[in-house]
């Protein structure tokens, strides 16, 4: 999974806390790539991997829990410089001889850092800043060879070093933002203590991945299944570029996507990016099998299994031997717009409320059948670095930054049965909800906006005549990730303006609702 790169490159050790994957992209944003690995890797793997530095995590286990995850002691004695923090810096010191406290009282929330003496990690900072932490057990003795570079008013060892060893732990959490300093101590780390070059860049990203893509497909030919998100459509564009016609994109519409989305696509990939694209109108086949589904569970695992058949008739179709056994088709390889946070391995510690929550969501499913072998070129990306190698590779603002959508699509916001009428009403809805956002430049600030339509009908009047229609719910919210989420409290105008021209334009509605509930306890689909 990992493999060796020209470049720069920070290890993180994850210890199950919630912000690794924040260290990681704070990390990145310094143009110096960043890995996650587990707490537990071998020093000699670490060896292997040629890390300028490495940062321990923090994590919500205690030092002296039964079950405490324990890295290999011997890291520090790589000569590769390390940064501890919080349960990463306690464990440091107290595998090399420290003494730590336990504490039932935790210390949470903001505090003022004083630096004492001169340190490399502090360089250019004043003498005192704002920090958060959040930890229960407390350093009270050093290892042998460390030294206090800073103190809060609840430690003497809020920030240590060795620096003869290149050793160093903060108390305090630098990747989050309530740490607003954080970001140059992270700086002083990467770049002055590891001496990581600013040298992970779209740019040679896209150059080392197409590369790599060569190298893995050869002369072989791939398929991917292009949905029109980000994910898929950065993919495609980054192999067409690496492979050009080697590569063909199938496009399956399954009814359940929004207005003119199959147009779009078709434009962007067909016309622009001269893709050779396969576009499956499979609509007929996914609503008959919908026919008369109103269970949520029902119509997603109908809408996965349809898909995988669509898809595999698909290739079969495109395969230059019509009518050749399934698996016999001419595409070895199959992409998928697979990132970084879905193939990091999570590290399951009590307590660790990241886990809980962890997504259930996977995109379609594999023909398995089939017999592919997997090309992931954005694997090793984050979302937004996923969106800039699409800007790079010319990919309309549109697509790079729309919102996402569901793989079951329009399915999943029509409460109770899908049929071809209801899912015109929500359509029509939906491009209303997106229109108005984008005139009112509320669109790109969300994480989504969009409509959903209930089964309920009220009472209304239109006129002087009694209504009896349909209800449209509005849901906008924000998001770091899809995991945790909160409505937006959008102006009351723009709801107006939404309600009005729903009301007025939709036919067969006759009120529109907003939802005002976070993620958890509801989630963001109401399906
Ligand atoms: P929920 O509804 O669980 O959704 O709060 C979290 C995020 O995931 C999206 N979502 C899906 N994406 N396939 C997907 O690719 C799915 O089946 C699926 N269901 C929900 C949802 O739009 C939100 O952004």
């Amino acid at each position: 999974m990992t493999e060796r790169a020209a470049h720069s490159k920070i290890l993180i050790l994850d210890f199950g806390s919630q912000y690794t994957q924040v260290i990681a992209r704070r990390i990145r944003e310094l143009q110096v790539y960043s890995e996650i690995v587990r707490f537990d890797i071998a020093a000699n793997q670490i060896v292997h991997l040629e890390p300028n530095g490495l940062v321990l995590s923090g994590g919500p286990a205690s030092v002296y829990d039964k079950g405490a995850p324990l890295g290999d002691p011997q890291i520090f004695s790589l000569g590769i410089p390390v940064l501890g923090i919080c349960y990463g810096m306690q464990l440091m010191a107290r595998q090399l001889g420290g003494q730590v406290e336990f504490s039932a009282r935790r210390e949470y929330g903001p505090g003022s850092l004083h630096v004492a003496g001169r340190s490399p990690l502090f360089d250019g900072l004043a003498e005192q800043i704002d920090v958060w932490s959040s930890h229960g057990d407390k350093l009270t003795a050093l290892p042998s060879g460390f030294r206090a570079i800073a103190r809060t008013e609840n430690s003497d060892f809020a920030a240590i070093e060795d620096q003869d060893r290149k050793l160093y732990g903060l108390q305090f959490h630098p990747e989050v933002a309530h740490t607003p300093r954080g970001k140059e101590i992270l700086q002083n780390f990467v770049y002055h203590i590891c001496h990581c070059s600013m040298d992970w860049t779209m740019g040679s990203f896209i150059e080392e991945a197409c590369a790599r893509i060569r190298r893995q497909v050869g002369n072989e030919k791939v398929v991917l299944g292009l949905s029109g998100g980000v994910d898929s459509s950065v993919t495609a564009a980054l192999l067409h570029k690496a492979i050009g016609d080697q590569l063909t994109c199938i496009f399956v519409n399954n009814g359940l996507l929004r207005a003119r989305e199959e147009e779009m696509v078709q434009r962007v990939f067909g016309e622009n990016f001269h893709i050779k694209l396969k576009y499956v109108d499979a609509s007929e086949r996914f609503l008959s099998s919908l026919r008369g589904i109103v269970d949520p569970e029902q119509k997603r695992k109908i809408i996965g299994k349809e898909f995988i058949r669509v898809f595999e008739d698909a290739i079969v179709d495109l395969a230059t031997d019509h009518g050749a056994p399934i698996t016999e088709h001419e595409f070895r390889f199959l992409a998928q717009g697979t990132l970084y946070p879905d193939v990091i391995e999570s590290v399951s510690i009590d307590g660790n409320p990241a886990q809980v929550i962890k997504s259930h969501h996977n995109v379609g499913g594999l023909p398995e059948k089939m017999h592919f072998e997997l090309v992931e070129p954005v694997r090793q990306l984050f979302k937004d670095e996923v969106r800039q190698a699409g800007l790079q590779l010319g990919l309309p603002k549109e697509i790079v930054y729309r919102q996402p959508f569901p793989g079951p699509g329009l399915a999943v916001r029509i409460l109770g049965e899908v049929t071809p009428e209801r899912l015109s009403i929500l359509r029509e809805a939906d491009t209303i909800v997106q229109s108005e956002m984008e005139a009112a430049d509320w669109y790109y600030k969300v994480w989504q906006s969009f409509a959903v339509l209930l089964p309920i009908q009220t009472v209304g009047v239109m006129g002087d005549q009694r209504t009896y229609e349909n209800t449209v719910a509005l849901r906008i919210v924000e998001s770091q990730d899809g995991m945790t989420a909160d409505w937006v409290r959008v102006p009351y105008e723009l709801l107006a303006r939404i309600s009005n021209r729903i009301c007025n334009e939709v036919k067969g509605v006759n009120r529109v609702v907003f939802d005002v509930s976070s993620k958890p306890p509801s989630t963001i689909e109401w399906e």
